[in-house]
């Protein structure tokens, strides 16, 4: 009980943007998912032992065994994977029918998955919250507050048309945190409209946070249509939430953005990927997206490929198929008929 109160008293803490100064120490991803983990799978005592309080706790304490089982054996098979030969034997044991059926079984959520729909309904079982865990809300504030290393590619390519940039559409943009960091670095104009588009209950924190921020160049919007013809689109560690690819997403609007950033973004080597993202007291089903397929659709809608960087914050690893191991990328793309300025 100890521990649920202390989760709550901890999102309170997390999710009131303003309040985010009274935490003393920046506790980093992992360290707060370690620290909690126990807490979420934690079977709940109740006051009576009913019958019905004794299969619910029976039901949280198999959920908890499944959930350590499937994290042990993923990190175990991660592992492995890093060298040839555990590469080899782990590929020998995932297309050995019973032997795979088996380890899939193990690895619970995760598990590779058909559909994003599928894992999301699937990770539910083991996991009540997701991108609503207050935890996004209180780490992208501090984001906000920071330069992280792979934001420097984003403010190279931006810095030359930083000062003429009017619109912005940030997919998945959370409390709008990139806007903070890159307007510290590049100063952006006055005159800038910077909409986030994120899931519903992410607006209210995003526009509570401009407002202590005295920040009116920050909208929000649930629009996907609003991306039409903007000077920048943006997403970051954000587009493998979407089963789309981010080609067919922009074909659809009137018109395409100049600009588009893809940054912090896992992609698979070979063919699109549906597995979980694992943050300990939340999870979220991804699907990492053909990395070739991403790029070549992008160019036949008509964008040139500007840059690409290896973004080395964060892993892909998905732990059935090491071969699918890699950094996380970050791209810019130009729309060829247009120049912002002079060259660009
Ligand atoms: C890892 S955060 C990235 C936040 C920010 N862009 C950054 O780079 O720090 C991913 C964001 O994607 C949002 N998201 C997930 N699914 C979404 C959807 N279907 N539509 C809009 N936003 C979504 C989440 O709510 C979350 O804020």
């Amino acid at each position: 009980m100890f521990g649920i109160f202390r989760v709550q008293s901890d999102a309170v803490r997390f999710d009131v943007c303003g309040r985010t100064s009274k935490v003393q120490s920046t506790p980093d991803e992992k360290s707060v998912s370690r620290r909690l983990l126990p807490v979420l799978v934690q079977p709940r005592l109740g006051p009576a032992m009913t019958l019905d309080g004794i299969l619910a706790k029976l039901k949280n304490s198999l959920r908890f065994l499944r959930v350590a089982v499937a994290r042990n054996l993923a990190r175990t098979l991660n592992m492995l994977g890093r060298g040839a030969f555990g590469s080899r034997a782990i590929r020998a044991a995932r297309d050995a029918p019973i032997i795979g059926s088996f380890v899939r079984t193990l690895l619970a959520f995760y598990q590779p998955f058909s559909t994003l729909d599928a894992a999301e309904i699937y990770i539910r079982r083991y996991f009540s919250s997701g991108h609503d865990h207050p935890y996004h809300s209180y780490i992208h504030t501090r984001f906000g507050e920071m330069t992280r290393e792979s934001d420097y590619p984003v403010l190279y390519h931006l810095a030359p048309i930083a000062s003429q940039l009017r619109s912005v559409f940030d997919l998945g943009g959370s409390v709008g945190n990139l806007f903070y960091a890159y307007d510290r670095e590049l100063h952006l104009s006055p005159h800038l409209r910077w909409a986030i588009n994120d899931l519903p209950h992410k607006k209210q924190l995003a526009l509570d946070y401009a407002r202590l921020k005295g920040e009116n160049r920050i909208g929000f919007t649930d629009q996907f249509s609003d991306a039409s013809g903007v000077d920048l689109f943006i997403v970051t560690g954000a587009l493998h939430y979407f089963k789309d690819k981010l080609a067919a997403m922009l074909g659809g609007l009137d018109r395409l953005p100049k600009i588009v950033v893809v940054n912090r973004s896992p992609f698979s080597k070979k063919g699109d990927i549906v597995t979980v993202h694992d943050g300990g007291q939340y999870a979220v089903a991804c699907m990492l997206h053909d990395i070739d397929t991403f790029v070549q659709g992008m160019i036949n809608l008509g964008y040139e490929l500007v840059a690409r960087w290896p973004v080395h914050e964060r892993r892909t690893q998905v732990p059935l198929f090491p071969e699918l191991s890699d950094t996380y990328w970050g791209f810019c793309f130009r729309l060829n008929s247009v120049c912002m300025i002079e060259g660009t």
